[in-house]
């Protein structure tokens, strides 16, 4: 493949994600446009990065088929030991217990993937169901991936998704079938997807209830963008917060950028408003 056709279609995926290419990702770029060149019977590259540019059905389908394959999807339940275990004694019930009661709230996971993460959360809220009152609970899970989003709505792993999981906390939420783990539809049924590419889609996004969000997370999504749109989506998600609110990242992905009006809270890559500084930095 021609190379500067590489370096096109390397450019043209991180304008449209905010995923970055390293540079040892070339052959597997390269590989890829190959595939889809042959796929749609096209001889030139630039046809088919024409096809991309596109606002058709044709081309939402094909960035449909190709972001699988280039952007890393990698998840597994209760990943971050820590950040759970300050959600479970801190986070939630600090937050729970602060939100007016009938009111709603709202957890929602901003590039969730295959769905370990915001259902782990489910999990957990379901174990502290006696702290929850009369709330209004909004789950909600969001990609760009639709794949990966249908995965999720199945709610179906395998073994490697667990691999920090207490045997018995699986036990209790799973069923298995062979090598199949499928998550009860009560925990299941309580989490609702979209996809939403949370670079470019607007953020707070009031169609999808993505507004006044009391906890988000946003965790090993932004370590492959830039800077520059790492600040971008930091800006919006922090719009997207409640004034009670808390922004989880993984401890990779801000890269210490300062987000206006969050400061850290009981980890660096947890973030809170600093107005209620005081609630959870000394925990
Ligand atoms: C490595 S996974 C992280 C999954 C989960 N948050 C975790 O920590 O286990 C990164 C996810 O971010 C998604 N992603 C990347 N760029 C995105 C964008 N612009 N909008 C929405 N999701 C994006 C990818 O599709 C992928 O599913």
């Amino acid at each position: 493949m021609i190379h500067q056709a590489v370096k096109s279609f390397s450019l043209l995926i991180t304008t449209r994600t905010g995923v970055c290419f390293p540079d040892d990702a070339q052959t597997k770029l390269n590989t890829v446009l190959d595939t889809r060149l042959t796929a749609h019977q096209l001889s030139h590259p630039h046809d088919y990065l024409q096809l991309l540019s596109r606002t058709s059905i044709e081309s939402v389908n094909e960035w449909n088929c190709i972001i699988p394959l280039l952007i890393n999807g990698e998840s597994y339940f209760f990943r971050d030991e820590e950040q759970f275990r300050l959600l479970r004694e801190t986070i939630l019930p600090t937050l729970l217990l602060q939100s007016p009661e009938q009111s709603t709230f709202t957890i929602w996971s901003a590039g969730c993937s295959t769905g370990e993460e915001v259902y782990s959360v489910a999990i957990l809220l379901d174990q502290m169901s006696g702290n929850i009152g009369n709330k209004d609970i909004h789950i909600i899970g969001t990609d760009l991936n639709q794949q990966a989003l249908e995965h999720a709505q199945q709610g179906k792993y395998n073994a490697w998704a667990f691999r920090t999981v207490d045997p018995v906390l699986r036990e209790r939420y799973f069923t298995h079938d062979h090598d199949v783990w499928g998550l009860c539809p009560e925990i299941r049924q309580r989490v609702t997807f979209h996809q939403l590419n949370i670079l470019h889609d607007p953020i707070p996004n009031y169609s999808l209830g993505l507004m006044n969000v009391d906890i988000i997370l946003c965790r090993n999504v932004l370590l492959y963008f830039d800077r520059e749109s790492t600040a971008c989506v930091l800006g919006k998600l922090k719009k997207a917060l409640s004034s009670r609110g808390v922004l989880i990242t993984g401890h990779h992905d801000s890269a210490n950028q300062a987000v206006d009006g969050l400061v850290p809270g009981p980890t660096p890559a947890i973030l809170i408003h600093s107005e209620h500084s005081s609630r959870l930095v000394s925990q």
